[in-house]
């Protein structure tokens, strides 16, 4: 598989709207979910791992899943993670990890993943009944976000009602959406959103 982030790996800490996104993502995933010491969390699309960092150690351990190796070996260099982080490469929709985390997390993957049911499917077959799922993309966007032709996008952030409608559908309950953040750019606003949900018991 190509690694679509392998040139933008080395600086993406440094990039303004990641590290804005994160923050944002972070505040609102410590105002929404009950994070809690004993909690097993996969960060899904953990990246360089700006969100992976901050939720370290409110819990017991993040699995940080990615398909871009050159994004996780960023991830892995970081100290504050030592011990705290299992990096997974691979694509979870074609190898499962055969095992459950109590809460998923993602910060603006879901609109690299071209199947967002199969996706989401997927995630919900990896949490333990009472987990929760935190996942943050952007509203639909007019396809500006991202510079033209950008490889790998496959949504142009998404609509949150058709999203909640797939989130019941697949099982989950408990759908709630707040705004994390909003990116201004040239004169555009691209809100970013946080869903969470609930894997029932
Ligand atoms: C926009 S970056 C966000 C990274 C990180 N979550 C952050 O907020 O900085 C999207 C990440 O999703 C990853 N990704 C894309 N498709 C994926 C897939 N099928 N499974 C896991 N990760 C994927 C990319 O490799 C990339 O690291």
């Amino acid at each position: 598989m190509t690694d679509l982030f392998r040139d933008k790996a080395a600086d993406w800490d440094t990039r303004p709207v990641p590290v804005q996104i994160s923050e944002g993502v972070f505040a609102a995933l410590a105002s929404n979910i009950a994070l809690d010491p004993s909690l097993t969390v996969m960060d899904f699309g953990a990246g360089t791992g700006l969100v992976a960092t901050k939720l370290a150690p409110r819990v017991a351990k993040v699995i940080a899943v990615d398909v871009s190796p050159a994004m996780l070996a960023q991830l892995a260099a970081k100290p504050e993670l030592a011990g705290k982080a299992e990096i997974v490469c691979q694509d979870l929709l074609a190898a499962p990890l055969g095992r459950t985390v109590d809460l998923v997390v993602s910060a603006m993957a879901m609109h690299h993943v071209a199947d967002t049911r199969a996706l989401l499917r997927t995630l919900f077959a990896h949490l333990a009944p009472g987990g929760r799922i935190a996942l943050a993309d952007l509203d639909t966007e007019d396809g500006t976000f991202h510079p033209p032709a950008t490889e790998g996008v496959f949504h142009h952030g998404f609509d949150r009602a058709a999203l909640r409608a797939e989130l019941v559908e697949i099982g989950f309950s408990d759908v709630r959406f707040v705004t994390a953040c909003e990116i201004e750019r040239d004169g555009r606003r691209y809100p970013v959103f946080l869903a969470t949900a609930l894997r029932p018991a």
